[in-house]
């Protein structure tokens, strides 16, 4: 009996294929309704456009900064791209921490504490008077009006710094680096994870017009035809689209599918309602639906001998690295105790079993829902392009993607049977969005120079 009512309370996270099909439906409308200019307002997911124009072709070149912002860590970079026929990129980088009382503080702060570090790698790479042109991977969402605006329309994630939401964070970044009075530097391209993950796959790979990130937060970008664009001018050639895909729910569209534990999750958030459809599919959040489903099942005495522990009660405990342990199948139970135990967690053998199965069933709903929402933009490409069939490499980043060991598999089948029309190629990225970003700025640079 305790076995069917913890299956009855794993059934709401078993999707059917119809229900997965609704998904890529309503995702679909909710893009439409982004593209268009009466609608766009209103959108939930919001189809930013990026003023990235096209893949790179080879011709880039040049020594540039990036920053990498908004994924697990912070990074500044120095990216020299070679073009020619032996082109070559390489890449210097190191990582910053960035403390969550940063993170949460004020927007100076957390403004003052990046150009800090840009400063101490300019002193590390011996490189304080280049002046070099700036990449600024932005791993959130933005309104741009250029390559090199970007107004912070809301923080989603870990983030919360006050005074930023509404402002252009290129300039906050500008006045952070006037205020040190250390060193000058030229920014000139702000860019989403998901389009920097794009241009890095498509250096190599030029049917690459899709970036995925299934990381801390989940979003993606594709080359949208213009025409459709409606809130760009211009209706010739194409510019890369930020989804925003996170955001997809706050509407309330996918309400029917989110079960006690996702509102469970969203209440005990930093953004109260928003961002819902991320919250049921990204790293940050799949451990705490875990969370919140073995609380309830340790109340009702399944569980951890009815006993819900501190640790149980701490936020956050289940990162992605954690999951992607305990699904692994090479684990013995045993393991998978060891690691509840290293949490803080006394388990049974029993205890142990029913953790893992919890772990799968929502990362499988994950992967599931990850890949109905793939399966809708290519879809839409293929469509845009009137074929009926479809070639075309998306490339992804992420660390739910790279280290847990079934979500890529099942997202990709996902993808497959959703969309039959399309043959869709998986391309993992492998230097991160930072190297995307300095290809986007050497076309910035060229493009200054042609206006100029
Ligand atoms: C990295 C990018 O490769 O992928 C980051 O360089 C990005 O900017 C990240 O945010 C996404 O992954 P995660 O798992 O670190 O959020
Ligand atoms: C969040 C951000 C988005 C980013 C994604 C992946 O959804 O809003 O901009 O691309 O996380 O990092």
């Amino acid at each position: 009996d305790q076995a069917r009512q913890i299956q009855e309370t794993l059934a709401e996270f078993r999707l059917s294929k119809s229900q997965l099909l609704e998904v890529k439906k309503r995702m679909r409308v909710e893009i439409e309704r982004g593209l268009k200019k009466e609608s766009h307002k209103e959108a939930t997911v919001k189809m930013l456009p990026t003023f990235v124009r096209s893949t790179p072709d080879g011709t880039e070149n040049g020594d540039f900064l990036a920053l990498d912002l908004g994924g697990t860590n912070f990074r500044v970079l120095l990216v020299k791209i070679r073009s020619g026929k032996r082109r070559t990129v390489e890449m210097h980088n190191k990582i910053y921490a960035i403390p969550i009382e940063v993170m949460q503080g004020t927007g100076e702060e957390l403004f003052d504490h990046i150009v800090h570090c840009i400063s101490d790698f300019l002193d590390y790479m011996g490189m304080k008077s280049a002046r070099l042109p700036l990449g600024f991977t932005f791993s959130f969402p933005c309104h741009q009006t250029s390559l090199d605006a970007g107004i912070l329309v809301t923080w989603t994630k870990g983030f919360k710094a006050t005074d930023c939401e509404g402002e252009d964070v290129v300039e906050l970044l500008r006045e952070a680096i006037k205020r040190k009075e250390e060193f000058e530097l030229d920014v000139v391209a702000i860019v989403n994870d998901t389009v920097g993950t794009m241009m890095t796959c498509a250096y190599e790979e030029p049917t690459c017009e899709v970036g995925l990130i299934a990381g801390t937060g989940s979003n993606a970008c594709y080359m949208e035809e213009m025409r459709n664009i409606e809130i760009v001018d211009g209706t010739e050639g194409r510019m890369c689209v930020n989804m925003e895909w996170g955001a997809f729910g706050d509407n309330g569209c996918l309400d029917d599918i989110r079960t006690k534990y996702d509102q469970a999750v969203d209440e005990n958030s930093l953004n109260e309602g928003k961002q819902r459809y991320e919250k049921m599919c990204s790293g940050m959040y799949l451990g705490e639906i875990v969370r919140q489903i073995l609380i309830d099942l340790t109340k009702r005495g399944f569980l951890f001998r009815g006993q819900i522990s501190e640790t149980l009660k701490t936020r956050g405990i289940f990162e992605t690295k954690f999951l992607s342990q305990i699904e692994s199948d090479r684990l013995a139970l045993l393991q998978v105790r060891a690691i509840l135990q290293q949490l803080g967690l006394d388990s049974t053998c029993d205890d142990s079993i029913i953790v893992k199965e919890v772990c799968g069933t929502v990362s499988h709903r994950a992967a599931q829902i990850c890949g109905a929402g793939m399966a809708a933009v290519v879809d839409k490409i293929r469509e845009n392009r009137g074929l009926d069939h479809l070639d075309i490499t998306v490339g992804v980043d992420g660390t739910l993607y790279k280290l847990h060991p079934h979500f890529s598999r099942i997202f990709h089948q996902t993808v497959k049977e959703l969309a039959p029309k399309c043959e869709v190629n998986f391309l993992l990225s492998e230097d991160g969005s930072g190297k995307g970003a300095a290809l986007i700025t050497a076309v910035g640079c060229r493009q200054r120079e042609l206006d100029a």
